[in-house]
């Protein structure tokens, strides 16, 4: 697989950062995951529009490339270089505050931030999503800005690791007795017909995916309310799935082993699997026709 490290395309093996990069050193920078279907970018601008907010937050200099059409020429030779053209990929965006002298505060001049991009093959977990996944609950134990996309992810990656390890897909996170979302995907639950997911504050990343799907579900007449779920009503839900970019709609069947309602996906989620791929494909296939 090709990377773009700092103005340079090379091999991934290849693309090396220096040890007092401030992103290995305090985590201290920000990520985007795009899909990409034939070739072409999911939501471009959505996914900058949220680097940029999160760069904005941790005070890094945003940089030139991360526009649009520079960031979108750079991920088509990514993808094509590295054979991803046909079929499905991520196209992965990490800017950390660069390369300085270890200080905890920023440093006095403000290094050239980091900027690294690159592409893999992804393969949609369709046979999960026909039948439906498990997920655990877990305590949500974050910090209080999980608005910023940052590249700490330790209690994601524990989060996960707990669900693998009992056989789930993934790891619902419960603070203040509230799900907020997975370690990787945003959760949502159908109670009487209605929607229900976690309101986009400081508590949650406001996933795209979870706004083009309530956008879907809005525009087919589903009621939505931006509503925390509590963790003691997700035995009374109808209805429960994940949203998110390597995720899309992943209908949620069986929580902690026990089943939501009949232990098989729902027809609002079923009906939003198929409305999520069938936009999905619109709109990179579109952006195809286009260029
Ligand atoms: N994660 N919540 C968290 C904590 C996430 O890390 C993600 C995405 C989402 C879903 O957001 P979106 O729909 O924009 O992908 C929600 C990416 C895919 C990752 O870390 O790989």
């Amino acid at each position: 697989m090709l990377a773009y490290l700092n103005g340079s395309f090379l091999p991934r093996s290849a693309a090396t950062i220096s040890v007092d990069d401030r992103g290995f050193i305090f985590g201290d920078g920000v990520y985007e995951v795009w899909r990409a279907v034939r070739g072409r970018l999911f939501e471009t601008d959505r996914h900058i529009a949220r680097l940029v907010h999160g760069l904005g937050e941790l005070r890094i200099a945003v940089p030139g490339v991360i526009e649009s059409t520079q960031l979108a020429e750079i991920a088509d030779r990514l993808l094509s270089q590295s054979g991803l053209t046909q079929g499905e990929a991520t196209f992965y965006v990490e800017v950390t505050r660069g390369v300085a002298p270890r200080t905890h505060q920023f440093p006095a001049n403000a290094p050239a931030p980091t900027v690294y991009m690159t592409v893999n093959r992804f393969t949609p977990a369709d046979e999960l999503r026909a039948r439906g996944a498990a997920a655990i609950t877990i305590p949500d134990i974050r910090w209080m800005r999980c608005d910023i996309k940052s590249i700490q992810l330790l209690p994601n990656v524990l989060g996960k690791q707990a669900a693998v390890e009992r056989g789930a897909v993934d790891s619902l996170m419960i603070r203040d007795g509230m799900v907020t979302e997975g370690s990787h995907a945003n959760f949502m639950g159908v109670i009487d017909g209605v929607i229900r997911t976690h309101p986009t504050d400081n508590l949650i990343l406001p996933g795209i995916t979870r706004e083009v799907v309530l956008e879907i579900a809005r525009g087919l007449g589903i009621p939505v309310v931006e509503e925390p779920i509590a963790e003691r009503e997700i035995e009374r839900l109808d209805e429960a799935f994940l949203t998110g970019t390597t995720t899309d709609v992943m209908p949620i069947v069986r929580v902690n082993d026990r089943p939501i309602k009949s232990g098989a996906p729902g027809p609002i989620t079923g009906r939003l699997v198929t409305e999520f791929r069938a936009y999905l494909d619109a709109a990179c296939g579109a952006a195809h026709a286009t260029s």
